[in-house]
């Protein structure tokens, strides 16, 4: 057994939840992570005083451990070469399209896989490092998928949690992998194994049962509820499904503050207070379906259904994953689409489109779901979506509408939403206009419905449900 730490509650995650910034005269500051992992964990750990053992945010540099507001940080180094096999590679460039539907076809580079084994062996060793005796630790989605096991062996007196962050694909499209098994014997090393739905959680009971020959219970799995067994040697992994949230209240109650009020309001003043703001606020990611609300606000106005001087829409995207080739891609297709429409549309001083490439201040950001008339969250494929969840937090004032790709996590709760197939645009434009032309009544109907869901079931519930789940499965 490898010596032990001192933290009895550790979380592993590809990223800290703050990143390191190299500022131009060569010091350096920590700002937030991008992303909804971190925007979910964050107060839960923040809450148990635990220790967060990822990646700084950049490479190349070796940072010794800090404690921030009471959260340990365990910074796990990567160098240039790892960055781009591991992270770059691997993690974003074969795993990411892979389970998300095959949006764009997955790399499979076995360099790339074989840095991926290095790396997760260089996280579980920082993790043994940490953990004290008999600690729980909480691995966190697919970047670290081969940590579970390789943990285990080292530490067998811990008790390990997984989570993925993002779906677990159909079976036919994950049989493509050709480290499938090393993936599904990764994940194994853990005693409950989490997804947000149910179908995830069944599709990896299908794996374990055929690709390993395991013996499985073959019940339906739950939400929080019935989770499967798999027998593994000696041991029983559980697997269920916990769908992840948002800090509901926090949010509710920032957005009622009088300052995050006027904001909102100064907002629409200053986008020449329109009669509708539709807003869109996501990582620049290919997963996220920006093209299509934006092909479908474009169509809008060509059909003369929109009037550009009235229904204005802002899209906040967060730079993401900028070294990967799709990535650059979908950035250049994006900001053409956004300049032909305010080529086509727009007036000096009024564009149609406000884009902004670059995360938004988190005030600043509920603001604007604040202001927004009708949210746009329109993903071909996404494992929960907490924007979606945001905004709805955000409306205490039951004003407003949610537009909702049914290709993600979200759709399963938020069933009140207007609910849309993305790949169907006369679909999309359709629902944008129904959303926008609702009737007040009607959608302060849907609204406060949706509200009872994200309220009840906020990040804490999730992390408990997980949390017990755990323990008592041990
Ligand atoms: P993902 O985890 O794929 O990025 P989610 O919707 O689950 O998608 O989570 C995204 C998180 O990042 C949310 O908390 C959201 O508020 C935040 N976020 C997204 N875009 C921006 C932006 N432009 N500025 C600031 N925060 C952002
Ligand atoms: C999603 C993933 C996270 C990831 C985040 C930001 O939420 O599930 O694991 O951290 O996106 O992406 P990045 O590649 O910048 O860490």
């Amino acid at each position: 057994m490898s010596p032990t730490g001192t933290s009895d509650f550790v979380v592993v995650a590809n990223r800290l939840p703050v990143d390191l910034e190299k500022l131009p005269d060569g010091s350096t500051r920590w700002k937030r992570s991008p992303g909804g992992l971190v925007t979910a964990l964050e107060p839960i750990l923040r809450s148990n005083r635990g220790a967060w053992v990822g990646w700084p945010g950049v490479p190349d540099v070796e940072v010794e451990p800090i404690v921030e507001e009471g959260l340990q940080l365990h910074p796990v180094p990567l160098s240039s070469a790892e960055l781009s096999n591991y992270y770059e590679g691997f993690s974003n460039a074969t795993l990411w399209p892979l389970y998300h539907d095959v949006v764009v076809k997955p790399v499979y580079d076995r360099d790339w896989w074989n840095t991926y084994v290095e790396v997760n062996r260089r996280f579980a060793e920082a993790t043994a490092a940490t953990a004290a005796q008999g600690a729980t630790v909480w691995v966190q989605d697919y970047q670290l998928q081969l940590v579970p096991k390789m943990l285990r062996m080292l530490r067998p007196d811990v008790t390990i949690g997984f989570f993925l962050h993002i779906p677990f694909p159909p079976v036919e499209l994950f049989m493509q992998l050709p480290w499938r098994r090393e993936i599904i014997e990764g994940l194994l090393g853990a005693d409950l194994i989490g997804f947000h739905l149910p179908g995830g959680a069944e599709n990896f009971m299908y794996l374990a049962r055929n690709l390993l020959g395991l013996n499985t219970t073959r019940a339906s799995i739950g939400t929080r509820s019935r989770f499967g067994e798999i027998n593994v040697g000696f041991r029983s992994v559980r697997v269920g499904a916990f769908p992840i949230s948002i800090d509901s209240s926090g949010l509710d109650e920032l957005a009622r503050s009088r300052a995050v009020r006027n904001r909102a309001a100064e907002i629409r003043r200053e986008l020449g207070n329109p009669e509708r703001i539709m807003l869109g606020v996501d990582r620049l990611d290919y997963t996220k379906g920006i093209d299509i609300r934006l092909r479908a606000i474009r169509e809008l106005l060509e059909e003369d259904r929109l009037d550009p001087a009235q229904n204005i829409m802002v899209q906040l995207a967060t730079p993401s994953r900028e070294r990967v080739e799709h990535y650059v891609r979908m950035r250049s297709a994006i900001e053409e689409q956004v300049g032909r429409i305010n080529g086509e549309y727009g007036q000096v001083g009024h564009p149609v489109v406000h884009y902004l490439h670059r995360p938004i201040d988190r005030h600043e950001l509920i603001a604007f779901f604040v202001a927004a008339d009708l949210m746009l969250v329109t993903p071909l494929r996404d494992g929960m979506n907490l924007v979606a969840k945001e905004y709805v937090a955000c409306r205490s004032d039951l004003g407003g509408a949610l537009l909702l790709s049914e290709f993600t996590g979200a759709a399963a709760e938020l069933r009140q939403a207007y609910l849309v197939n993305p790949h169907d645009l006369d679909g999309v434009k359709n629902t944008m206009i129904e959303a926008l032309t609702q009737d007040r009544e009607e959608g302060r109907r849907r609204m406060r419905s949706l509200r009872r869901q994200v309220l009840a079931y906020d990040v804490d519930r999730w992390a408990q449900s997980f949390l017990s789940a755990l323990r008592n499965g041990r």
